[in-house]
């Protein structure tokens, strides 16, 4: 299973790069370890995701308004959110093959470790009972299930204290005692653990020194923050109301793998909801619902995403709870849904001396809001998209025999064309002639290819493995009593159908409405 999964990682990244979805930042210097570059297809997806989620959670909602800040904040800006003090992952050094791992994940692989040994042992007893298993009766009941889920429950028990009380000699002790040895190299000679900060700084032109450190934002969040009185006045919104935000954020990552799942330049879609104290905890269940609905309303399937608590809380957050999707390498987090408290808020207002404070007028009194957060960074929805979208299929070939096609099944409303127009023969005048005048006409309305190179069959494998939902066929019909085919990617079903219905049909099949109305 784990080596399908593996295998299917491959081929989604192979596919992103020779298709133009990804590529390795500058790759001709050998490549920027997480950092990428999106292709021709891959900024039409991304932009498309981005639009979804504007949509969804800007335009249909009256109480939420957008932001566009600057990456670069007044460094006060990160002190005050504990980003300087606090934002640091745990770091530990093999001595002997030189590698550099996180200390909080080898304890987490660990962790896998044990898991593993218990599905192995619960499909072992599928196996034998068949029917009349009872999967809940086993693991209550079985002995070697019940041993290591204790020692998995001890371990991650003890991973969350040394990590809420930031105890890096904890961890040395527990990577000593559970035997835990370099992936790499199978060395155990380990350095001690030690905090490291995950912020990228850079330096302002005209000021020498600490005075003029600058760092590159490491969530979109505070820009939010810091303007929450600027929009609040502006745009007159009362509580609870929403400030959303897309943009860039960097972190200084250490375990820098799985593609871009983790990055060092990455892009966050972000929404502060400011409540009044006390209403948080309501807004927190509200926003879990409405977010999980975004990504179902995809098509994703309920058994590939769940919903998973945090087992130690940020430095700001009084409740967090993660939206996690079955990557080809697991079950790992796709968003975050935080109650940030007024934690944010109050240490800008401290360190500013600026009232950052809300006039409730209900209530006659001014206090500062609490805060929920959407938190869901663009390139792992990406990833999700892409994983559950590429397929290979044995499909009937012109002739109908049976052939394997690759096909990327991306949701109509994300796909970066949305219809290729096809002439059945290249060097027939007429019909490239007549494609042309689809083509330009149809260009107006969506995202839209042209393509006369290659057998007609060749044409739509490439359009399938692009995720184009449409292609539209001319051909010698056409010329007769103008209508056109129209073929459907999923089902490759063909239907005639007059062309100036073209545009209002396939219009209608990728618009982003049906998704939103979900
Ligand atoms: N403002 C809250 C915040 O930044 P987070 O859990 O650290 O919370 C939110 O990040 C989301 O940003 C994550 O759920 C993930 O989707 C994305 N994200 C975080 N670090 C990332 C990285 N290094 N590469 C890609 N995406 C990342």
């Amino acid at each position: 299973m784990a080596a399908q999964q593996s295998d299917q990682f491959k081929r989604v990244i192979a596919h992103c790069k020779e298709y133009g979805f990804i590529y390795q930042s500058s790759e001709i210097y050998d490549g920027l370890s997480a950092v990428y570059d999106y292709g021709p297809y891959g900024v039409e997806l991304k932009n498309n995701i981005k639009q979804y989620w504007w949509k969804a959670m800007v335009q249909m909602h009256d109480n939420i308004v957008g932001l566009d800040a600057a990456i670069f904040m007044d460094p006060q800006t990160w002190k005050a959110s504990g980003h300087v003090d606090a934002f640091n992952d745990p770091l530990i050094d093999n001595k002997d093959s030189k590698k550099r791992y996180r200390a909080d994940v080898l304890i987490e692989d660990y962790m896998e470790k044990i898991e593993k040994k218990i599905n192995k042992e619960v499909v072992k007893a599928q196996k034998r009972f068949g029917d009349a298993f009872d999967e809940n009766q086993f693991r209550e009941t079985n002995q070697r299930v019940l041993a290591n889920q204790a020692k998995f429950d001890a371990v991650r028990d003890r991973l969350a204290k040394a990590m809420t009380d930031g105890n890096m000699a904890e961890l040395k002790t527990m990577i000593e005692e559970y035997d835990i040895a370099c992936p790499e190299s199978g060395s155990r000679n380990w350095t001690e653990v030690r905090q490291f900060n995950l912020m990228f700084s850079t330096q302002l032109g005209n000021i020498a020194g600490e005075a003029g450190k600058l760092y590159l934002r490491p969530e979109t969040a505070q820009g939010i923050f810091v303007n929450f009185l600027n929009v609040q006045k502006t745009t007159r919104q009362k509580l609870p109301f929403g400030i959303a935000q897309i943009g860039k954020a960097f972190r200084n990552e250490i375990v820098a793998r799985q593609f871009i799942f983790r990055m060092r330049e990455f892009e966050q879609m972000e929404m502060q909801f400011f409540v009044a104290p006390g209403e948080e905890m309501k807004w927190y269940e509200y926003w879990k619902e409405v977010r999980m609905k975004w990504h179902k309303a995809l098509g994703t399937p309920d058994e590939k995403l769940r919903f998973h608590d945090h087992d130690n809380l940020a430095h700001y957050a009084n409740a967090a709870v993660d939206v996690q999707f079955e990557f080809p390498f697991g079950f790992k987090e796709l968003e975050g849904i935080h109650s940030r408290t007024d934690f944010d808020l109050s240490e800008h207002q401290k360190l500013s001396g600026r009232k950052l404070q809300y006039f409730d007028p209900e209530k006659q009194e001014s206090y500062v809001p609490y805060v929920v957060e959407t938190s869901i960074g663009c390139d792992r929805m990406f990833l999700t998209v892409i994983s559950q979208a590429l397929q290979e299929e044995v499909v009937p070939d012109a002739k109908g025999n049976d052939s394997t096609r690759t096909v990327m099944k991306i949701h109509p409303a994300l796909a970066p064309v949305k219809c290729a127009v096809l002439p059945l023969l290249k060097n027939r005048e007429e019909l490239t002639s007549k494609a042309k005048e689809l083509f330009n006409e149809l260009r107006f309305a969506f995202n839209c290819q042209y393509d006369e190179k290659d057998a007609i069959g060749r044409r739509y494998r490439r359009q399938d493995a692009i995720g184009t939902p449409y292609c539209i066929t001319i051909d010698f019909d056409t010329l007769e009593d103008n209508t056109v085919t129209i073929r459907d990617r999923d089902t490759l079903q063909q239907e005639r159908i007059p062309i100036d219905k073209i545009e209002g049909i396939v219009k209608e099949k990728v618009s982003m409405k049906a998704l939103l109305m979900d």
